[in-house]
């Protein structure tokens, strides 16, 4: 312990702005969009609202209560609880370095391309591969991209995360949803939102996949709610021991799906309306998305906003998951926050530069079959997310006294916690069994 007074979040608001920062990023922007546009649209939709509930909500509920119990890193959070369950809050340790190795690989290009915009250079569809080829170019938008992430992390939780998250959150529900209005009254829009809001029940191709969809959506839910990685944990920890957290969960997740729905009305509309196939990957918002900004005479202006947008919700993410090593450190070792920051931020780098290279130079280098790329995201959001909530829900279902549990998610007993008996049953049981058929359909599949 370097001896650093312990922060703590100035306000409920800005707590449940900083969670929602950590949860709306990539995830939301990037990912569900072409995710469900490959996975038959309405059907991933509603999946994926569901398991939010049966999934998200409780497990979201439980990293919070663990950590403002802790008051301490998810390692030490757990080791309280359990003196022998330090390793489940562990996962996010391991989990971020993976998660943020290819992160900022992706944070690096959306850089790149509000740059492009804001300049004038409105990239072509076919210009995207090309550019994520490159050996030298990538990589230095990816490092301006730690290094950004780096810089708010060293200024500390509530003058930096919640600083940033409290003026970023609103603003981005309010330009994204100018956006969605526009995005859906282009011509033939309407056939997008269909595609995203009604499931087809005459589609047999659709039907067959259904387990495979309903794998991919459970995830989502990891990945976008930043799920089993201590990261929740973390920020609990800074929580004053009033704040309601039943309440605040259910806002994180609402807020949380909302940026995505928005997310889905931006793009797919526009995507039917410039008549490509919604399925083309996580090329997407890249190459889709430009080349129909490229046709609109307001494009210039509206991707630069956008891929400012999408910029501002990844930065907040990747704060969240830098101050999980970051929190570990500067408590477990003599080192300051600074330090702990610009130690992790270089072994993220080093890790980085393979995964950037995988799309050029590296591209026929394979982990279990998979590029360096593809196997940061195989292992994050398939093994370390999945299986670090897999033992959060045990340590609180089984391993918590159920009367201290009960305390903390009452905060001492004075807030009423109705769904108590139901949640108990989602983290003792059915969360466990859901994540053991993901993890087993991932390396099946
Ligand atoms: N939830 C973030 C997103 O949607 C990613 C993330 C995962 C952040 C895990 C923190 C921990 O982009």
């Amino acid at each position: 312990m370097n001896g650093e007074k312990r922060d703590n979040w100035s306000s409920g608001f800005g707590f449940v702005m900083s969670a929602a920062g950590s949860a709306i990023g990539l995830g939301n922007i990037w990912k569900f969009p072409y995710v469900c546009g490959m996975n038959g649209g309405a059907v991933f939709l509603s999946l994926y609202i569901l398991f939010a509930v049966i999934l998200g909500y409780p497990i979201l509920l439980t990293e919070l209560a663990i950590g403002r119990s802790g008051q301490m890193n998810a390692v030490d959070s757990c080791r309280k609880i359990h003196p022998k369950w330090g390793f489940a809050g562990g996962f996010g340790i391991i989990g971020s370095v993976a998660v943020l190795s290819y992160y900022s690989v992706v944070g690096g290009w959306v850089m790149r391309y509000a740059f492009s915009f804001i300049s004038g250079n409105i990239p072509k569809a076919d210009e995207f591969t090309l550019f994520a080829s490159k050996t030298a170019e990538p990589i230095l938008w990816q490092m301006g991209f730690i290094i950004l992430t780096t810089a708010v992390i060293i200024s500390g939780v509530s003058g930096g995360i919640e600083k940033v998250s409290s003026f970023l959150i609103p603003s981005l529900l309010i330009f994204l949803t100018a956006m969605m209005i526009y995005s859906c009254s282009l011509p033939d829009a309407v056939k997008g939102v269909r595609f995203f809001l009604i499931p087809d029940s005459s589609d047999k191709i659709r039907i067959n996949a259904l387990p495979m969809t309903a794998v991919r959506a459970m995830g989502q839910v990891f990945f976008s709610l930043s799920l089993g990685m201590g990261t929740l944990i973390t920020y609990g920890s800074y929580l004053k021991k009033d704040f309601r957290l039943s309440r605040g969960t259910v806002s994180i997740i609402v807020i949380d799906t909302i940026i995505a729905v928005i997310s889905g009305l931006i793009i797919l509309p526009a995507v039917f309306s410039a008549g490509i196939a919604p399925d083309e990957g996580a090329g997407l918002i890249f190459s889709a998305l430009t080349e129909v900004f490229g046709r609109l005479s307001a494009g210039r202006f509206l991707g630069s906003l956008f891929f400012i947008l999408v910029f501002s919700a990844a930065l907040t993410s990747s704060i969240s998951l830098l101050e999980v090593i970051v929190s570990f450190l500067s408590e477990k070792t003599n080192l300051s926050r600074a330090y702990a920051a610009l130690l992790a931020s270089a072994v993220i780098f080093l890790f980085s530069v393979p995964a950037s290279l995988s799309h050029g130079i590296l591209s026929d280098v394979t982990i279990m079959g998979l590029t360096v790329f593809d196997f940061f995201i195989f292992l994050s959001d398939n093994i370390i997310m999945p299986l670090g909530a897999f033992f959060l829900c045990i340590l609180a279902g089984h391993l918590w006294k159920n009367d201290m549990l009960y305390n903390e998610l009452t905060s001492g007993n004075t807030v009423r916690f109705m769904a108590w008996k139901a949640y108990l049953c989602l983290i003792r049981y059915i969360c466990p069994a859901l994540i053991i058929i993901i993890t087993t359909a991932a390396f099946i599949m």
